[in-house]
Order: C-alpha cells, then sequence, then structure tokens
C-alpha cells in the first residue's frame, strides 16, 4: 500500500509504484476531474498540485509522491487562491468544449501562488504549456488577470 494525502484526506492505495498519479487518481481513487490528454507530459490536461505546486500527473510515479500533498480540481475551490480563480473562470465565461480547463485552472491556481501579480509575460510563461484546442487563451489571460485582482 502506498499512502497518498489527497485533498487533505488519507489515501491509501494499492498501486504499482511506476503507476503515474492521474491513472489513480482516476481510476483508484475514481476523482475524474483531472483528464488525461495526451500522456507525455506536453498538454497540461492532468495537471494537479503537489504541495500547492503544479505538476504533471501523467508521468509522476506514485511512489514518487511521498508526503507531498495533492490537490485537485475537485478541491482547489477548497484554497483562497483557487477559489478566486474558479470565480475568475465563471466571471469571464473562459470554458469552451472543457476537456483542458481542470488543468488551466490548477495551472493558474500555481501561477497566483507563487506569484500573486504576475505580469502578463508571467502569465504567458506559466501557462504555456497548458494546451487548449478550442482557443480560450485569451479569455485565461484576462480570468488571471481578475483573479490576481486587475481588470
Ligand atoms: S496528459 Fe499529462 S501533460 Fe498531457
Ligand atoms: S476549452 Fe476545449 S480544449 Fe480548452
Amino acid at each position: 500500500m502506498i499512502e497518498l494525502n489527497i485533498n487533505g484526506q488519507p489515501h491509501p492505495v494499492d498501486a504499482p509504484p511506476d503507476m503515474p498519479v492521474l491513472w489513480v487518481l482516476r481510476d483508484i481513487v475514481g476523482l475524474t476531474g483531472t483528464k488525461f490528454g495526451c500522456g507525455i507530459a506536453q498538454c497540461g490536461a492532468c495537471t494537479v498540485h503537489l504541495d500547492g505546486v503544479a505538476v504533471r500527473s501523467c508521468v509522476l510515479p506514485v511512489a514518487a509522491v511521498g508526503d507531498r500533498a495533492i490537490t485537485t480540481i475537485e478541491a482547489v475551490g477548497d484554497t483562497p487562491v483557487g477559489k478566486r480563480v474558479q470565480a475568475a473562470w465563471r466571471a469571464i465565461d473562459v470554458v469552451q468544449c472543457g476537456y483542458c480547463q481542470s488543468g488551466q485552472v490548477m495551472q493558474a491556481a500555481s501561477l497566483l501562488t507563487q506569484n500573486p501579480k504576475p505580469s502578463d509575460a508571467d502569465i504567458d510563461t506559466a501557462m504555456s504549456g497548458n494546451i487548449c484546442r478550442c482557443g480560450t487563451y485569451n479569455r485565461i489571460r484576462a480570468a488571471i488577470r481578475q483573479a490576481a485582482g486587475g481588470a
């Protein structure tokens, strides 16, 4: 058994040590808000937080998590920053098909935790690994600015 802390709860999971966290979350724990896109750390759909920092769960072996706290899209709204990000996402009506969006929200929340007042260049750099096939990039940028307390 591997002991995980997911969204503030202990979760012992029976998984092979090299199983990616994405599979553990979706197939063992039943948290399906985190999405599979590419499986090779190239799209950002699978983004979760480890101790508040965005990571690609599709390439993170479960045995590498250790004591670090995993936060997923299901609970990021319980953090002050995550709550602001989700409110801005709704206010700006960012979402189109939605598939990439849990990863976008997790990446944005991680950015604003580390850099509460990012410049546009900071936003573009932090979000550049999160692909949106619907092209919602302008609304994502606007929502991050709003969540940061800007326009
Ligand atoms: S599914 Fe993990 S980065 Fe694409
Ligand atoms: S909203 Fe459709 S892929 Fe981003």
